[in-house]
């Protein structure tokens, strides 16, 4: 399959060498004992864990701090100790510390990328795509924040002598919980948000994949940030969630990962915490996406299999639910399962690899699962379909890019997200039939439509309940949401605050707002 590099580095000639060379680099230094941060000191927990490479057996990550109480309380000491100056710091420093960073981050570019793939098993392009986003984020944050004079504005006065401001100002020591399947862009966009508009953070990145964070959170150090200001801890999801729920210290949160884990995160803490305080939480989806007759078939195949399959369907905008026009639904289906059995899967490390391996054995069984749910509903499984493990791909755990048909609106391969490569398709007959079978669902992160038919396009836009909608995209029916250009942020199930990340409007869900009134 053909790549496409959306990363500022795509026009670099020496791309492959460069990467290449990290990943050496990076490999040679893999297996080392990582400890947490705190305002600006390394922390040892008396226990670690160790986290092993989805890409081959025995790759070991590095070891790592199982951080409890006493670790997550000092990290929000620090960072509520660091609040004060930090939120009075002019932004126009705030920005040039975040600009510092994504200069180090540019000058670290491969190398992030290959700690990316080594630690979740996405391909170079994902990989150089995310490093490529998460530099992104920050210059777009501090962009916005620079635009918008730090968010202060003056409000009307009616004399002379008084003057009134509306101000945004930050809220304290965040929180920020951080995937696996975005390890660097999505814990160091959040963090970078926080710090931009004054808050302080512990960031908490996911136990599968820590090192990208952990690695964030020196560069961020070394960009001059002030002692306290950025902490980084490791460990269990529950555990740092149980803890952070009980904890005054903790301001708010900023959360992405599942549904299920954001939605009890959200009961947690607001069941435990004095007084409502800001919840962003990004959460998973069960995108649509709508083939017409009046649609470029052979480019909605490509664009939906990209969707669909990039990093193994791990994303939470991949493609996963596909409706296809009545007349178009045999020619489109055999279309779409040629394109799919022709994406290479094996070595995310390997150049020219489309699809790598799974992140871990639960979530083949999940695929598995699935697969043959749908069987037992007397579904079709139209391409690909098995799993498999073992000596000759070390150990790696991966599934075939699956497409599925022929099972009911309310089976859960349509209903769940499955965070794998399987896609499921459905026939309609009218947009309006579309409409409504691509609403049905809790979720609201990403949809799209392919069709040459402006009517119909704008129907999509209308009547579409989703926070990121694609028409005609190439290179990811539903993915690949980019800073400065789309907001990434879902509706319902899917996001609790309707502005996305990357966008215009994310920062101020940061920021609480203060009337300021001066009277001679
Ligand atoms: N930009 C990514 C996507 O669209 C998420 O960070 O999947």
């Amino acid at each position: 399959m053909e790549e496409i590099m959306y990363t500022s580095r795509s026009r670099d000639p020496d791309i492959d060498r460069k990467y290449e060379e990290a990943l050496v680099a990076v490999e040679s230094e893999l297996g080392q004992v990582h400890p947490a941060r705190v305002a600006g000191e390394e922390i040892f927990a008396d226990e670690t864990f160790t986290v092993w490479s989805p890409i081959e057996d025995g790759l070991k990550i590095g070891v790592f701090q199982q951080c409890g109480e006493i670790t997550a309380k000092a990290a929000f000491k620090a960072a509520c100790d660091a609040y004060t100056a930090w939120s009075q710091t002019p932004f126009e420093v705030r920005c040039a510390h975040i600009e510092a960073a994504a200069d180090q981050m540019e000058e670290d570019f491969f190398r992030l990328a290959a700690t990316i793939t080594l630690e979740c098993a996405k391909t170079r392009t994902e990989a150089l795509a995310e490093t490529g986003e998460a530099v992104a984020l920050l210059r777009y944050y501090s962009s916005v924040i620079r635009e918008q004079n730090g968010f202060r504005q003056p409000m009307p006065a009616d004399t002379e002598t008084d003057r009134y401001e509306s101000v945004l100002r930050p809220y304290g020591a965040l929180a920020v919980i951080s995937p696996f399947n975005f390890p660097l862009a999505l814990g160091a966009g959040a963090s970078a948000a926080a710090l931009i508009t004054g808050n302080t953070t512990v960031m908490k990145p996911a136990s599968a994949a820590p090192l990208s964070m952990l690695t964030f959170c020196q560069i961020l150090e070394e960009a001059g940030m002030p002692e306290g200001a950025a902490n980084c801890i490791t460990g269990s999801g529950p555990v740092f969630g149980e803890i952070i729920s009980r904890s005054p210290d903790c301001a708010g949160v900023t959360f992405t990962g599942s549904r299920d884990a954001g939605r009890w995160l959200q009961q947690e803490y607001t069941t435990w915490q004095p007084y409502p305080k800001p919840m962003i939480l990004e959460m998973g989806s069960k995108n649509p996406c709508i083939v017409t007759a009046q649609a470029d078939l052979k480019k909605a195949a490509e664009s939906i299999c990209r969707g669909a399959f990039g990093y193994s369907g791990q994303k939470c905008s991949a493609t996963s639910r596909v409706y296809v026009e009545k007349t178009v639904f045999a020619s489109f289906a055999e279309l779409l399962a040629n394109r799919a059995a022709h994406c290479t899967v094996g070595d995310p490390r390997a150049k020219g690899v489309f699809m790598g391996p799974l992140i871990n054995t639960a979530a083949r069984e999940r695929f598995d699962a699935a697969v043959a749910s749908v069987i037992d509903a007397g579904g079709e499984v139209l391409s690909g379909g098995q799993s498999y493990s073992g000596e000759e791909t070390h150990g790696a755990q991966f599934a075939e890019p699956t497409i599925v048909a022929g099972i009911p609106d309310d089976h859960p391969v349509i209903t769940t997200e499955l965070f794998a490569p399987l896609v499921a398709l459905a026939p309609f007959t009218t947009m309006q039939e579309a409409l409504h079978l691509a609403n049905d669902t809790e979720y609201g992160l990403t949809a799209g439509i392919f069709s040459q038919d402006k009517a119909e396009v704008e129907a999509f836009f209308s009547g579409i309940r989703f926070g990121v909608c694609y028409a005609n995209r190439e290179g990811g029916a539903t993915t690949g949401g980019w800073p400065g250009y789309q907001s990434f942020g879902g509706w319902n199930g899917s996001g609790s605050t309707g502005k996305g990340v990357g966008g215009p409007y994310y920062l101020l869900s940061y920021m609480r707002e203060q009337a300021q009134s001066r009277h001679a």
